[in-house]
């Protein structure tokens, strides 16, 4: 074999055990104006030049749309080409504003051509639609979302649109919280993707026990059971993280040393094995604030991100799967419960961003599916990655992401109405005692 052969061989097993990594980005900054390309470009370039790591040079966006166009596609695109970094997109559904996406989304197509495509990861078809549309989520006025069937339509019409283009095969998810996952009502539309975007923030289970000594716990315990109804199919981790400052909730207490601990044992179990977009790299006037950097963009984070043994990655990602198990028998008072808690509060978590208003934005944005299965993960984000190319890589930033992705859905005209409505829901969050007992009542008839 010549060495440009064995280099070559030697590339694609590398990229074949690798995973995605990178971070959450919407549409606006975090003080609610757009983002151009240079405030992506910014993000970005932070991302891959974060001390302490490296690899985050991933982004998943809420919306094929730039803000303030009909549809434009989203400047992002063309940060992620001069940044090389790879993309999982993401098209805003609930609201009306499906074709609005899709025009954006062929128009990049076109526009771009394999220079964009070839950094595609994935793309997911809503965010967190079906969490809305549940019994908590209309509970907590998280906003317009979709049933099952209205969304299936908008998978199928993305296909259609990609067939015959060069993102042809490009891979389809969708994004939720793992509740929604978990409910039988829901699953033709696993049936019709083929991997599961997974939101999830043990921080805000506060049926559970949920300090961050347990954190991993109720993480795993989550996986665990939207695995068991993921029909084989990948797991993408698309949200999650822990607060640097703001209030507890229940025993979750937001600090650098609980957000360094979280990164710790949830973050690295997943790096490198499991396609992980983090929430978030930058958190602008936020409470609670999830930004690994703080407030302003720097490539010094507020706590060290090297993991600790960087050799125990995917040993501890192969645990998340049996971790359930042990899960489950200890916190078996809240374990059950926290779980489904859990979901709802991914929803939760989303719309954190900011103070209410803010809150409400941050809902969109955060919305995301991940691969959260290290295993079957690991495998399709291999192959995502080669279609992609090298490219995958940068991650951003992701603190406006809560933002942004509101703003995402302003920009796109109908989705804006929905997203607005879905914030302002988020900041009415329902009371923890009623809140938990529809956790409770969920989690009931999960267990049966
Ligand atoms: C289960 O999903 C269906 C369809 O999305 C939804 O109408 C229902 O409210 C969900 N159940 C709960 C308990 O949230
Ligand atoms: C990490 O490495 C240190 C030093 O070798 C060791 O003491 C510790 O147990 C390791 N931690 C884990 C989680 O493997
Ligand atoms: C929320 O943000 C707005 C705009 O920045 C500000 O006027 C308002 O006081 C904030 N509310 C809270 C509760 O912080």
């Amino acid at each position: 074999m010549q060495m440009k052969q064995i280099l070559a061989l030697a590339l694609s097993i590398a990229s074949a055990e690798a995973a995605y990594k990178g971070f959450n980005y919407g549409s606006t900054n975090e003080d609610g104006s757009t983002r151009y390309k240079a405030d992506f470009v910014s993000q970005f370039k932070n991302a891959k030049n974060l001390v302490g790591t490296s690899g985050f040079t991933s982004a998943r966006l809420y919306t094929m749309i730039q803000g303030g166009t009909t549809n434009t596609p989203i400047e992002a695109i063309e940060a992620a080409i001069e940044e090389e970094t790879s993309l999982l997109l993401g098209l805003w559904t609930s609201g009306g504003g499906i074709d609005n996406e899709i025009a954006a989304l062929k128009s990049a197509i076109s526009t771009y051509g394999t220079s964009f495509t070839k950094l595609v990861v994935g793309i997911s078809v809503g965010s967190e639609d079906l969490y809305r549309n549940s019994v908590t989520g209309v509970e907590s006025d998280a906003g317009v979302g979709m049933n099952p069937e209205d969304l299936i339509k908008c998978i199928e019409s993305v296909k259609t649109a990609i067939s015959g283009t060069s993102l042809s095969s490009a891979t389809i998810g969708h994004v939720d919280t793992w509740d929604a996952w978990t409910n039988s009502s829901n699953s033709a539309v696993i049936s019709e993707i083929d991997w599961l975007g997974f939101d999830t923030y043990p921080y805000y289970q506060t049926t559970d026990e949920n300090d961050i000594d347990n954190a991993q716990a109720l993480f795993d315990e989550a996986v665990a059971k939207t695995k068991a109804v993921a029909d084989g199919k990948e797991i993408w981790v698309t949200e999650t993280g822990w607060p640097v400052t703001g209030d507890s909730e229940n025993e979750g207490v937001p600090s650098v040393a609980n957000a360094k601990k979280y990164w710790d044992t949830v973050g690295c179990s997943l790096f490198g094995t499991t396609n992980t977009w983090w929430y978030i790299q930058q958190d602008y006037g936020a409470s609670p604030s999830f930004g690994i950097v703080g407030e302003t963009l720097s490539t010094t984070p507020l706590f060290d991100l090297t993991c600790p043994n960087s050799t125990t990655t995917s040993t501890s990602t192969a645990s998340t799967a049996s971790a359930t198990g042990k899960t489950s028998g200890k916190s078996s008072t809240g374990s059950s419960t926290g779980s489904s808690s859990g979901a709802k509060v991914s929803g939760f978590s989303a719309g954190r961003k900011g103070n209410g208003t803010a809150a409400a934005s941050g809902f969109r944005s955060m919305t995301a599916s991940v691969p959260l299965a290290s295993a079957s993960g690991s495998s399709s984000t291999v192959s995502g990655s080669s279609s992609s190319g090298s490219g995958s890589s940068s991650s951003g930033s992701s603190s406006s992401s809560g933002s942004s992705g509101s703003s995402s859905g302003s920009s796109s005209a109908s989705s804006a109405s929905a997203s607005s409505t879905a914030y302002t829901g988020a900041a009415t969050r329902p009371a923890g005692s009623i809140f938990g007992a529809v956790v409770a009542a969920l989690a009931l008839a999960i267990a049966v």
